[in-house]
């Protein structure tokens, strides 16, 4: 059986400030995690290897710039895919949410009450990330060899609950923290996860 690994992107330089969404770079220490996950991926290709096994992994990451530039170490074939973006915020890009939080309160109790319904103006909610995944998700299936996915934290905890098989309602709420491979082996009934905190 096959891994699926799931991670979010280094830490961003809008980690650091608190703030969602944008594309901005990776700092020092998520430049570091891009480094700590590309010796990971290859260490495990080499271990699989000499088991005689093809040592293949597809990368796949969104197209913004820090998971783009998490995955740049790694020597194994990349895929960008739009699909894998961060949630998108609209009007509250780049905000923090203190800043939401006293700018836009209609806002923020309106995503307080329904958080996987509630649809950022000129942006998206979870349904609609769920939504976009489906065909992505197809493309996972068919996809026989070991996949790494380089993501962000609202888009994984789509993929995340989907192939836990958990109900949609929780997706929202999942801790996919920074730093983090989780390791995902599809079995007869659900998945096996085994996680690995890098830095
Ligand atoms: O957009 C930033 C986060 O990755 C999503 O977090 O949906 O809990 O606000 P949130």
């Amino acid at each position: 059986p096959r891994p699926i690994w799931l991670t979010r992107h280094g830490e961003s330089e809008f980690n650091a400030q608190e703030r969602i969404g944008g594309d901005s770079d990776l700092t020092e220490r998520g430049d570091t995690y891009a480094h700590q996950l590309a010796v990971w991926i290859s260490e495990w290709a080499s271990k699989v290897r000499a088991d005689g096994y093809d040592g293949e992994v597809v990368v796949w990451t969104s197209s913004l710039k820090r998971a783009i530039r998490t995955a740049q170490y790694i020597s194994q074939p990349k895929v960008v895919m739009r699909a894998l973006d961060e949630i998108d915020a609209g009007i509250c890009d780049g905000m923090t949410y203190q800043e939401i939080q006293e700018k836009m309160p209609d806002e923020r109790a309106a995503r307080e009450s329904d958080k996987l319904q509630y649809r950022y103006p000129r942006g998206e909610s979870y349904e609609d990330v769920i939504q976009r995944l489906e065909p992505l998700l197809l493309e996972l299936e068919r996809t026989k060899l070991p996949v790494l996915i380089v993501s962000h934290q609202a888009t994984l905890r789509c993929l995340y609950s989907y192939l836990h098989g958990k109900v949609k309602e929780e997706c929202p709420f999942l801790n996919i923290p920074l730093h983090t491979l989780i390791q995902l082996t599809p079995k007869a009934y659900g998945c096996e996860e085994t996680t690995f905190k890098l830095c």
